[in-house]
């Protein structure tokens, strides 16, 4: 696990990096000779396409020498262009491919742009010079589709070709353009919506050379043709996953001897996985030709003798875990959790395999057979064991792991651990999943060294544990910890995150606790906490969850100031006072950023499709798609100010069980997104404003128990309700209450005039919500990063180690956001 996280790392520490240091590194000078004019005449071209209004590339015409312009590399003798490396420039506009007739150009890469398209040269316009390129990277630069590859066939010396993000559904026969290139040893066509393996001539393509090849995230939806990899014998790394593919794994993977990474991961595999000969031991009739089988498979998936990286996880295979698995003695990395296998599996399958150091056997619905004093060949850094059956004790073997970093052995039925080993794994572990057991320890002498981690769902009891100062998640949710919270804890300037919803924590909250650098979310609720609410307020928070505790006094004015916030829950406490009468500053409940959070959904589409597919699991109720106000069942009195009326995106307002007075003021109508307002047990009176049938999405509503009077308004919405939506309004009358006797004489006055005012306060709210939206600005909500955050760390629980890969995608778009 350790290279997994290295990488994850990695990549994430090159993303910051390019954010920060872009214009220095990234575009690095070069002073050398001076430079070939057709060189320089062929870069003004490129550059007459690109909007360089921020001056990226502004050297590209002061310095007179080519060779010193930004991001250029001359070959020092001959002072011909060799390199242009503009990769995380930001550029804008068109690129144009005839940058590719520069004639000695080996190395090009212009990824992480933003292009408007490229400008391919036509077939007949030759890039006959262009034979020299080893080296294209044109990687997430293009918006839009690009409708063929047949521009790459003269680029015959090429060696390394990445086109990453770029897309190609319309490309019906890119195997074809990429076959063509004979020398081609690494290929990256990942997130390139390609939809097919369709080659009329397969027999004819020669991909020998090939190394690396990474087809991950694209739409095949089909079956691996099987003569596929017989193009690819040389290959080391495959990826294959999150494409859509189903059938049966082809034999002809085996036949790739040097593969050390095959990752097949996320895909709808079916079938067992190869097992040798033996397998076949009930075929009467066998058609090795048809199956390009040329030697017998005699250990089967065993046969892969340098795999060090195997993810079959995430597919629907059956059948038996081959035992040949355990000849793998070079295997690194394991991942067949999540599939459908019928067998048992037990410590013999792994008595090999002396190198494992991440091992993923989660949702396996089978039989685990380890001996009790079972002492594995290896030292694991990460192991996922979620969702399997092992309890009641927590398997013995996991205590001889001594570097584990990443453990995952929720909703495994664990109720019994040995508890000195115990104690001493968990403290060091970094990500710590052990939700969902029934774990009854007493942690409150431990201090946790994770930076997540997730006790949620057990029967912990006894104080707070002690939490490091790297933390940034920890759910300690439905548990029986007692006691306050521990004043180091506002120390912990990493978290990010708190969830202590539904323990028996009691005592004040820690003044400083709501104003940690970081924090986000945090979720005291259901707990017996009491005092009052800490005054002093991270700005980043988005979610503040205290319901069903014993806090009293006001609420303290900064809660409706925080920028991002979208859920707000102080339902069930013993507040009093009236509600705070300040500017309601909340900009995301005013001006709720669509467009930002279309955007990070766009980039999560695969991943959202894919949790929904039954990964679902603890996903957090709360989302920004969700806006909600809950102060109910307290003992708020005075008037409603009419700034929460103002806030024209919240979907939920729940004010009821309070004594709150006043009217409801006609503005409500602006608040257009309301899905459920409740209003109910209060002094509210006077009467429903007929602005209220402007609320179409309402679906909830709850005026009972008040003082309103006069008549329900008409509106298809209103009266679709029952009548207990009304009732316990003596005063109020009208459908679907009993009609109004007196009233109905004439309603006509009454209509007109209450409309034309609704209109106006409706048209005013909605003006002043874009006021203040305007002056707060719309960089403190791309600010956020809660849902990314989220998405990560339930990556890294669900997905493990394909986190890196959506947050590196998510990053990029948002630096790329951010910049423009
Ligand atoms: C160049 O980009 C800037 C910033 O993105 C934009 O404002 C400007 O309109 C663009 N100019 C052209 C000519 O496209
Ligand atoms: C691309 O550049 C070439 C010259 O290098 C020029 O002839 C061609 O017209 C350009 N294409 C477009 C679409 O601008
Ligand atoms: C492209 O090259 C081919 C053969 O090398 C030649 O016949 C053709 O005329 C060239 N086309 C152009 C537009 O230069
Ligand atoms: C597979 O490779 C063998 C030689 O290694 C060749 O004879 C055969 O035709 C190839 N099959 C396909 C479908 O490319
Ligand atoms: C494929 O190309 C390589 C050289 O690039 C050559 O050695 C090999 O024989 C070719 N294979 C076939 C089946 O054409
Ligand atoms: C994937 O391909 C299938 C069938 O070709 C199509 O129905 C589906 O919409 C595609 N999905 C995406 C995300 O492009
Ligand atoms: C591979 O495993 C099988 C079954 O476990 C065993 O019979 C065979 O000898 C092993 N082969 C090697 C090379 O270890
Ligand atoms: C899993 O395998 C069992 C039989 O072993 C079968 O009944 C079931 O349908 C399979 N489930 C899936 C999702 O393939
Ligand atoms: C919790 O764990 C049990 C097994 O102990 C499992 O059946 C259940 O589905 C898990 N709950 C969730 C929400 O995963
Ligand atoms: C925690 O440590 C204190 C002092 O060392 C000890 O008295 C107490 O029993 C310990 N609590 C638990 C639950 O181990
Ligand atoms: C809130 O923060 C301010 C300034 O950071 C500080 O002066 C004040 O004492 C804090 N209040 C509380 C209650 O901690
Ligand atoms: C919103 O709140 C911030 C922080 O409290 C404050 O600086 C800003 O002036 C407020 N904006 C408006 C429009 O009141």
């Amino acid at each position: 696990m350790m290279t997994i996280l290295v990488s994850q790392m990695s990549i994430l520490l090159l993303l910051l990096l390019s954010v920060t240091t872009f214009h220095k590194s990234m575009c690095s000078n070069h002073t050398l000779f001076s430079c070939n004019e057709n060189d320089r005449q062929t870069m003004l071209t490129f550059k007459q396409g690109l909007n360089d209004s921020r001056g990226i590339i502004s050297t590209w015409s002061t310095e007179k020498d080519c060779c010193a312009w930004k991001g250029v590399h001359c070959d020092s003798i001959t002072g011909r262009v060799t390199k242009l490396d503009l990769n995380n420039c930001f550029l804008e506009g068109k690129i144009n491919l005839s940058i590719l007739e520069l004639e000695f150009l080996s190395y090009l890469d212009l990824s992480l742009h933003k292009f408007d398209v490229i400008r391919i040269p036509s077939i007949q316009h030759n890039i006959t010079h262009a034979s020299n390129l080893l080296h294209l990277d044109l990687s997430y630069t293009v918006v839009t589709a690009l409708n063929n590859l047949q521009w790459l066939s003269p680029l015959s010396s090429l060696k390394n070709l990445n086109l990453n993000g770029i897309d190609l559904h319309k490309e019906t026969n890119w195997l074809q353009a990429v076959a063509t290139l004979s020398s081609l040893l690494e290929l990256h066509l990942s997130k390139c919506k390609l939809n097919n393996f369709i080659n009329p001539s397969l027999e004819y393509l020669n991909l020998s050379s090939l190394v690396t090849l990474d087809l991950s995230w694209n739409n095949f939806t089909s079956p691996l043709p099987n003569g596929f990899f017989n193009l690819t014998k040389d290959i080391t790394y495959l990826d294959l996953s999150v494409c859509h593919i189903y059938g049966e794994m082809p034999s002809s993977l085996l036949y790739l001897p040097n593969l050390r990474h095959l990752d097949l991961s996320y895909n709808q595999l079916q079938g067992s996985i190869p097992n040798g000969i033996r397998q076949l031991e009930h075929i009467k009739y066998l058609d090795l030709n048809k199956n390009h089988l040329h030697r017998s498979i005699p250990y089967g998936i065993g046969q892969l003798a340098h795999i060090q990286y195997l993810d079959l996880s995430k597919n629907m295979l059956s059948g038996f875990i081959p035992s040949t698995l355990g000849n793998l003695s070079s295997l690194y990395s394991l991942s067949i959790g999540s599939n459908n296998f019928s067998s048992e599996i037990s410590n013999r399958t792994f008595s090999k395999l002396y190198s494992l150091g991440f091992l993923d056997l989660s949702s396996l619905n089978i039989v685990f057979q380890f001996d009790l004093d079972w002492v594995p060949p290896f030292q694991l850094g990460g192991l996922y064991l979620a969702h399997i059956n092992q309890g009641p004790n927590f398997p013995s073997w996991i205590y001889t792991q001594k570097s584990l970093e990443e453990l995952d052995i929720s909703s495994s039925g664990i109720s019994l651990v040995d508890r000195n080993k115990f104690f001493s794994l968990i403290e060091g572990i970094n990500n710590l999943y052990l939700s969902n057991n029934s774990i009854a320890e007493d942690i409150s002498n431990l201090t946790l060294l994770g930076y997540e981690i997730w006790l949620d769902h057990n029967n912990f009891t006894g104080g707070l544990p002690n939490i490091s100062v790297g933390t940034d998640l920890v759910d300690l949710s439905y548990n029986s910890f007692s006691g306050s919270i521990p004043h180091i804890w506002t120390s912990l300037e990493h978290l990010f995150y708190i969830n202590l919803w539904s323990n028996r924590l009691s005592g004040e909250v820690p003044v400083d606790l709501f104003d940690l650098k970081q924090l986000e979310m945090i979720n005291l609720g259901e707990n017996q906490f009491s005092g009052t609410i800490p005054m002093n307020m991270s700005r980043y928070l988005e979610v503040v969850i205290l319901r069903a505790n014993q806090f009293e006094g006001n609420i303290p004015p900064q809660l409706f100031e925080l920028p991002l916030l979208f859920h707000l829950d102080l339902a069930h406490n013993k507040l009093s006072g009236s509600m705070p009468a300040c500017k309601y500053n909340l900009t995301h409940m005013i001006n709720y950023d669509r467009y930002y959070y279309a955007m990070v959904y766009s980039a999560t589409n695969d991943a959202i499709e894919l949790f929904t597919k039954g990964q679902e699991y603890y996903l957090y109720d709360v989302s920004p798609n969700r806006r909600t106000i809950d102060l109910s069942a307290n003992n708020l009195s005075g008037e409603v100010p009419l700034e929460l009326f103002h806030l024209v995106q919240v979907q939920t307002l729940n004010l009821s069980h309070n004594n709150l007075i006043g009217t409801i003021p006609k503005m409500i109508g602006g608040m257009k997104y309301m899905e459920s307002l409740d209003l109910s047990n209060n002094k509210f009176c006077g009467e429903i404003p007929q602005s209220m049938a402007l609320l179409n999405f309402l679906e909830v509503l709850n005026l009972s128990c008040n003082n309103f009077d006069g008549k329900i308004p008409i509106g298809t919405q209103l009266q679709s309700f029952n009548a207990s939506s009304y009732i316990g309004n003596p005063k109020l009358c009208g459908a679907p209450l009993s009609s109004c006797t007196t009233k109905e004489e004439n309603p006509k006055t009454a209509m007109p005039s209450t409309e034309n005012e609704d209109d106006d306060s409706i048209r005013e709210s909605l003006y002043l919500g874009m006021g203040v939206g305007f002056a707060v600005g719309f960089w403190g909500i791309c600010g956020s990063l809660f849902l990314i955050r989220k998405w990560r760390h339930a990556y890294y629980r669900f997905i493990d180690g394909m986190g890196d890969k959506l947050y590196g995608i998510l990053m990029v778009k948002l630096i790329r956001f951010r910049r423009n």
